[in-house]
């Protein structure tokens, strides 16, 4: 489904931000990508949308991301943006999520029973005609997602989708991302939502994959964690409230 073979990117002259990394996902498959601030993991993401160059070879779904496939690679990729504020830039909620499906030439009542089914499956049909200065953080991020699934893409990447909720909304967002049926990939410094999302994590450090496996092993690997200035999920710390 997603293939990394050999990937480095590089911003500028400098040290490379990616360095030759090799990884697949298989079709299905919830996989979380963490590691500390300037890991690098933004830069994966673009880099597999095609926003940014790189050596070695990115393919999704057997197509290859360059410049000539980034139609093509678009349409199977969903992506949640950290900010929603860069996502959601139409008056209200509906024409953003009326948008890509348009463009894509379905006929508007294709596209308005698309859009109904999936506010009502996230439970946010009251959303539907409100202007997106007019919605919470909360709000607004759950509309972004609703606007990506919209599409049905059959790979979604989310950056840091969790971050700034307040708890009602994170465990709202969680509960979606578990209901997913698709190839998800999914950053973030929230490792109690990987335990909740992911079966998988590759952990990325400088640039590099220190480990790729089960989330249950990678996060309870306290030394491993904290030589990459991460801590155990709060309900493996042996904390108690
Ligand atoms: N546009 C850019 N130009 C130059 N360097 C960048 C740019 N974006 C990110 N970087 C650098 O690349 C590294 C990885 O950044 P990023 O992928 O955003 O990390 P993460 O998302 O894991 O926090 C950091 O050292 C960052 O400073
Ligand atoms: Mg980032």
């Amino acid at each position: 489904m997603i293939r990394f073979e050999n990937v480095s990117v590089q911003y500028d002259k400098s040290e490379p931000v990616l360095k030759d990394l090799s990884f697949h996902i298989q079709k299905g498959e919830k996989v979380g990508l963490i590691g500390a601030n300037g890991a690098g993991k933004t830069t994966l993401m673009n880099a597999l949308l095609g926003l940014l160059p790189h050596e070695g070879t990115i393919e999704v779904e057997g197509i290859e991301v360059e410049k000539q496939n980034l139609p093509e690679i678009r349409k199977r990729l969903g992506f949640v943006f950290q900010n929603s504020d860069n996502q959601m830039f139409m008056p209200t909620v509906y024409e953003d999520m009326s948008f890509a499906p348009l463009n894509y030439g379905h006929s508007k009542e294709q596209v308005d029973r698309m859009i109904d089914d999936v506010l009502e499956q996230l439970e946010l049909s009251e959303l539907k005609y409100r202007h997106n200065h007019r919605i919470s953080g909360g709000e607004k991020r759950m509309a972004a997602i609703a606007t990506i699934l919209v599409m049905r893409p059959h790979v979604i990447l989310m950056d840091e989708p969790t971050a700034s909720l307040d708890p009602y909304n994170r465990r709202k967002v969680i509960d979606v991302m578990r209901s997913f049926d698709r190839t998800m990939l999914v950053t973030s410094h929230d490792l109690d939502m990987i335990v909740d999302t992911c079966q998988r994590v590759i952990l990325l450090s400088r640039g590099r994959i220190v480990a790729d496996g089960k989330t249950d092993v990678i996060l309870h690997d306290k030394a491993l964690l904290e030589a990459n200035r991460m801590e155990l999920p709060f309900r493996w710390s042996g904390n108690r409230e």
